[in-house]
């Protein structure tokens, strides 16, 4: 089936199933690989994405449920306000170990400040706390969450 979905500010056509999980369009029809597969069961936040500026999980998002509904990936977060203030803080604080989970880090983040600019350790933690890390950068994470708002 025909899809057209709008990634980044322009329009993609697709031709999928629709119950195939976005995650899957983005990476192996679009070759848009930022976007990481982890578990495939919305357990550990690699594959988020932005739908209409809210954090979701593209490996639970099947491509038909997404109708007119601006996406938004790792590749273009850096064009928004907080993502490329968050990018900068990330380079800053050295937050990367091996980098997988990295971009759904950056992207669960990146709506949690946009909501809430000046997020408490509480939201920080509301917020990430589906975002697994093998590497266990956690602490720079959260320092890099407040360097970027500026808290
Ligand atoms: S790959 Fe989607 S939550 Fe893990
Ligand atoms: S940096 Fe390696 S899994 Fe997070």
């Amino acid at each position: 089936m025909a899809f057209t979905l709008k990634i980044n500010g322009t329009p993609h056509e697709v031709d999928v199933d629709g119950d195939i999980p976005l995650l899957w369009v983005l990476r192996d029809v679009l070759g848009m690989t930022g976007t990481k597969f982890g578990c495939g069961q919305g357990l550990c936040g690699a594959c988020t994405v932005h739908v209409d500026g809210h954090a979701v999980r593209s490996c639970q998002t099947p491509v038909d449920s997404v109708g007119d509904s601006a996406i938004t990936t790792i590749e273009a977060i850096g064009q928004a306000p907080q993502g490329a203030a968050l990018q900068k803080a990330w380079l800053e604080l050295e937050v990367v170990q091996c980098g997988y989970c990295q971009s759904g880090q950056i992207m669960s983040a990146a709506a949690l400040l946009k909501d809430t600019p000046k997020p408490t350790d509480d939201d920080i933690d509301a917020a990430m706390s589906g975002n697994v890390c093998r590497c266990g950068t956690y602490q720079r994470i959260r320092a890099a969450i407040k360097h970027a708002a500026g808290v």
